[in-house]
């Protein structure tokens, strides 16, 4: 579902230019559960902003669900981001003045769906999360962790067929930020497919495949699920 050819990106201020992606190519199909990983200004974040459409590549070829990415104008883009793509960022970006109810809504205010169906939608998301009885809450009413379940809720009330996730609990304590990567379990569990950007072991334990990105390149791409199964094997064992 997800296809990426030698994408380069190359960002230019003046005349200073910064190469961020040197030529990275991978594939991800449905229902995968992928961490991608690597020291800070390694490209995990520009990589990630291309694969959910939010920036083009300088050069290079991405194909998201058969359409390639060069193909598409940016209207086409925000469509297909808007009903195939979820997203959840380090810092939460809700909209400080909007109810939890308005904030987790907002993927479906183009959806054209009649009022009752997108207040169910907006509930099971919430339900899913276990905020129901933050409905009507502000974000400023609700912690870090909680008003990362609000976005989560907003990503995934469209059905999107992939979520990505850039530090979803870069802000958290590691208490929250499991609730957090067990609700990104419950997902994959479900279909979706999970695409991460962590630098924290934990989080990056659930994936079932890790990148490794440097300076902008692939330096690994590892099947980790072997990994998983033997380490369930000895809690087993104990
Ligand atoms: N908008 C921009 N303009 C110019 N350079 C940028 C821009 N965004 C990122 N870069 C540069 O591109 C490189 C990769 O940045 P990127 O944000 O993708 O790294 P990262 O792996 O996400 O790092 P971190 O772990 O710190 O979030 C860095 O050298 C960064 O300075
Ligand atoms: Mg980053």
């Amino acid at each position: 579902m997800i296809e990426a050819k030698n994408l380069k990106k190359i960002y230019k201020s003046g005349l200073v230019e910064t190469p961020a992606l040197n030529g990275v190519s991978f594939s991800i199909g449905r229902g995968e559960f992928v961490a991608i990983m690597g020291p800070s200004g390694s490209g995990k974040s520009t990589l990630m902003h291309i694969l959910a459409f939010l920036d083009r590549p300088t050069s290079g070829v991405y194909r998201f669900e058969g359409k390639s990415m060069n193909e598409l104008t940016d209207d086409q883009l925000a469509r297909i981001r808007n009903k195939r793509m979820g997203f959840v960022f380090q810092q939460y970006n809700l909209l400080p003045r909007t109810t939890v109810f308005d904030n987790v809504r907002l993927p479906l205010i183009y959806s054209g769906l009649r009022k009752e169906a997108v207040e169910r939608l907006v509930r099971e998301a919430l339900e899913a999360v276990g905020l129901s009885e933050r409905i009507n809450f502000f974000p400023n009413q609700l912690s870090g962790g909680q008003q990362q379940r609000v976005a989560i809720a907003r990503a995934l009330v469209n059905n999107p067929s992939v979520i990505f996730a850039d530090e979803p609990t870069g802000n958290l304590d590691s208490k929250s930020g499991k609730v957090i990567m067990e609700l990104l379990q419950k997902l994959n569990d479900k279909g979706h497919t999970i695409v991460l950007v962590t630098h924290e072991k934990y989080t990056a334990e659930h994936a079932k495949r890790i990148i490794q990105l440097r300076d902008g390149k692939i330096i690994s791409d590892e099947d980790v699920r072997h990994r998983r199964l033997a380490t369930e094997e000895k809690e087993l064992v104990k």
